[in-house]
């Protein structure tokens, strides 16, 4: 029998790169998704498309896995649920190591997908405890890959959905992902951490046009887009979906989004990713 490692969301940007890094450092992987582009995943063992929502798919995921990296689904009104089930299930089956990939800060209540990864945190953290379940929460800050180098070197203009003086640090889902890798081989040695994972100071929309003008000698700008207009473009018609964009585009404006990059640099034993880097990789790939 072949244990697996489990990545859930495996389709979607983060889990393409998690489940890229996973297969490159020769684990099985049994990528899930919704998604039936999980299937062409290069590399994986076994993919099995299915809705996280759905106990039985659930319950037939967790058969003859060995370690999980959860990562969960952008903006499901179940998405604490379907963590707390996984949980449970996980220690139901005596898998050797569930890894949550959380997000930066998830006590802000101004925000939906926080406060859904805060319930499956503390779920994880009181049931890690009394099951001994061995267990890893990674809190990933604002991905880099929300900034599309190339769109905006075809589009000249970076269109925004919160103020573009508001100012969010950013993390390289490359460097999350070495990090994903690190902790998974050596599941003991980071049995019930937490760590916070931020690249980079934080930056304004204006800043990280000026970092991209700087770079290729363009003359691109950042422009607000309101955000219902910004879900229209996208075709973003789920209600719940439409609700956590507007919280993040209320709360971005208002408060920004910031953290400390020292326990990625401790991790990755480097420096993490600069934006300015992340730049030069897309752009030359
Ligand atoms: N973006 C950021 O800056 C950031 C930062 C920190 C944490 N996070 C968190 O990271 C997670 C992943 O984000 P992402 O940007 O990688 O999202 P994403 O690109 O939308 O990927 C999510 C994947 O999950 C699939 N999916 C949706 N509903 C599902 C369900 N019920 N069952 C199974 N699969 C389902 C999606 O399929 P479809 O495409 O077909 O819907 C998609 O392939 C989210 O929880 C987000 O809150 C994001």
């Amino acid at each position: 029998m072949i244990f697996m490692f489990l990545v859930t969301s495996a389709a979607g940007h983060t889990g393409t790169i998690i489940t890229q890094a996973l297969v490159n450092a020769g684990y099985d992987v049994l990528a899930t998704d919704i998604n039936p582009r999980v299937k062409d995943l290069p590399g994986i063992k076994a993919a099995k498309v299915g809705d996280l929502t759905n106990l039985d798919f659930l319950k037939d995921l967790l058969t003859d896995v060995d370690q999980i990296a959860y990562i969960p689904p952008l903006f499901s009104p179940e998405e604490a649920l379907i963590g707390q089930t996984l949980v449970d299930l996980a220690i139901a089956n005596h898998v050797q190591q569930f890894i949550f990939i959380s997000v930066t800060h998830p006590i802000l209540h101004t925000l939906l997908q926080h406060v859904a990864k805060r319930d499956v945190e503390e779920h994880l953290i009181y049931q890690g405890m009394a099951h001994s379940l061995t267990y890893t929460i990674l809190q990933p800050m604002h991905y880099m890959h929300n900034f599309n180098p190339k769109q905006v070197q075809q589009d000249l203009t970076y269109g925004i959905f919160y103020d573009i003086h508001a100012k969010v640090a950013y993390v390289d889902p490359e460097d999350v992902a070495a990090v994903v890798v690190k902790v998974a081989q050596k599941p003991a040695f980071h049995d019930k951490a937490t760590y916070e994972l931020v690249g980079t100071q934080a930056y304004s929309p204006v800043e990280l046009v000026a970092q991209f003008n700087a770079l290729t000698g363009l003359q691109a700008q950042a422009k607000y887009v309101p955000v219902t207009q910004f879900l229209d473009q996208i075709q973003a018609t789920d209600l719940y979906f439409r609700a956590g964009f507007q919280q993040l585009a209320d709360s971005y404006s208002r408060w920004g989004l910031d953290g400390n990059p020292n326990v990625l640099r401790y991790l990755l034993g480097r420096e993490p990713t600069s934006f300015t880097a992340y730049l030069k990789r897309e752009l030359q790939s």
